[in-house]
């Protein structure tokens, strides 16, 4: 049983969970940062957090080219149906997504979420991720929320937080986020994109060290982490 984790930069990420394909929030065309070239991205499942650009990303191209089922809230399934992706599984916050490989739980997450063409995207999620052995929490786009207490009783291996402000939360809220959620590990995420969301991921890292239980993993875009 084995997890590795690609950061694709910003808040995308391609996982290989027992040699099976999952993406997240796959924004590699027109992410500055990225390495990675969409057409090059497997997938069996993408896992959607909200609607916004910089998370739908190249959804539509993966979907369509690869056939992989689109995981997403409810509205924006409907979205994707009308953009002619059939195969697709919406749910909402406490649901739980699950195939033989792996599950998906949503959580909320304080944001907005619209499309780029304006649509309404429904309410903005997190997710609990499941399998390969690992327990992986993915935050999506949100601010610190008290009841991250009740995700970090899922058990977490690994955290993925955004740490960028403006648009989420960030790094001093970050820490006390790692003190309600208790994972193992933690990797930043939603920073250095753009400008507005430039951070310090080194003294954001010293920080985690210091003052929380949890170990700091800065990963470069295109870097790898194995649970
Ligand atoms: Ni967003
Ligand atoms: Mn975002």
């Amino acid at each position: 049983m084995a997890v590795s984790i690609r950061w694709l930069g910003h808040s995308a990420y391609a996982f290989d969970i027992d040699g099976h394909k999952l993406l997240i929030d796959p924004f590699v065309s027109g992410n500055p940062v990225a390495k990675a070239a969409a057409n090059e991205l497997e997938a069996e499942v993408i896992l959607l957090t909200h609607a916004h650009g910089d998370h739908v990303g190249d959804s539509v191209e993966i979907a369509k080219r690869t056939g992989a089922l689109v995981v997403c809230n409810f509205e924006m399934g409907d979205w994707f149906m009308a953009h002619g992706v059939q195969n697709v599984f919406q749910g909402n916050p406490g649901g739980t997504f699950r195939n033989d490989w792996m599950s998906a739980k949503w959580t909320v997450a304080h944001h907005s979420s619209s499309f780029p063409d304006g649509t309404y995207g429904g309410q903005p999620n997190g997710f609990v991720i499941r399998g390969g052995g690992s327990v992986v929490y993915h935050a999506g786009d949100t601010s610190l929320f008290s009841d991250m207490k009740l995700i970090g009783e899922e058990g977490l291996g690994l955290a993925l937080l955004p740490i960028g402000d403006c648009f989420t939360m960030g790094i001093d809220d970050s820490i006390k986020a790692i003190k309600f959620l208790t994972p193992k590990r933690v990797s930043p995420m939603h920073y250095n994109t753009f400008p507005p969301i430039e951070q310090d991921a080194g003294a954001w890292a010293a920080r985690v060290d210091a003052e929380t239980s949890a170990r700091a993993v800065v990963l470069e875009p295109d870097g790898e982490l194995t649970l």
